[in-house]
């Protein structure tokens, strides 16, 4: 069972694009994937595009409230870094309870578990943990998705140095080659 954990150097770059790519990909090829969204803000139920419906409808399934629980266990509605939409909305981020989901899933699939991260790397889960905590503790390969890399945005990608890092560029332009380059 191989996971991958997809982030960005912020949001909005192409990580359900990416995300939604490979498990159509991988699918076609035979394989047996779960993908997952653990973490959402500005979610609506009712939007079918968002990155929960997005990311069930890529493997088949008719997006519906219980499902999308179910990948996404903490949801918000307000479109805000999650530290900021849970002081807001409740149920904060448990930094311990989301890493140990991700790994459940990861014992229990068969072939391929993604899990997209939230906004980009150095977003904060909560007052503690950003998403770079969270890769480093599950220790999976990080998909790094991004055009370019920005001056700015450097540092934050060198910190994915803890971890196995494969960087694609410009994977929202090319989905499919990123799948090639991924799993050839
Ligand atoms: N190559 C592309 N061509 C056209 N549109 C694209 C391309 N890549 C991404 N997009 C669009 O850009 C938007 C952002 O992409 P996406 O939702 O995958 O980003 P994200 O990193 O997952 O964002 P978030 O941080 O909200 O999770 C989407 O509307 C997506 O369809
Ligand atoms: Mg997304």
């Amino acid at each position: 069972m191989q996971p991958f954990f997809i982030t960005s150097t912020g949001t909005n770059i192409g990580k359900t694009l990416v995300t939604t790519a490979l498990v159509w990909q991988l699918r076609q090829a035979g394989k047996m994937v779960t993908a997952l969204k653990p973490v959402i803000s500005g979610y609506d139920p009712n939007d079918a595009q968002s990155d929960s419906a997005l990311i069930l409808q890529s493997y088949g399934l008719t997006p519906a409230h219980d499902l999308a629980a179910s990948i996404s266990p903490w949801r918000y509605t307000i479109p805000l870094a999650p530290n900021m939409a849970a002081a807001k909305e409740g149920k904060p981020v448990e930094f311990e309870k989301l890493v140990a989901f991700c790994r459940e899933h990861m014992a229990l699939a068969s072939d391929i578990v993604l899990v997209e991260g939230v906004g980009g790397v150095m977003v904060p889960l909560d007052n503690a943990h950003t998403v770079l905590d969270w890769m480093v503790a599950l220790g999976w390969p990080v998909i790094l998705v991004g055009g370019y890399l920005s001056r700015r945005d450097q540092p934050y990608a060198d910190g994915t140095r803890g971890t196995q890092s494969a960087q694609v560029e410009n994977a929202g332009a090319h989905p499919q080659r990123v799948g090639r380059r991924c799993f050839a």
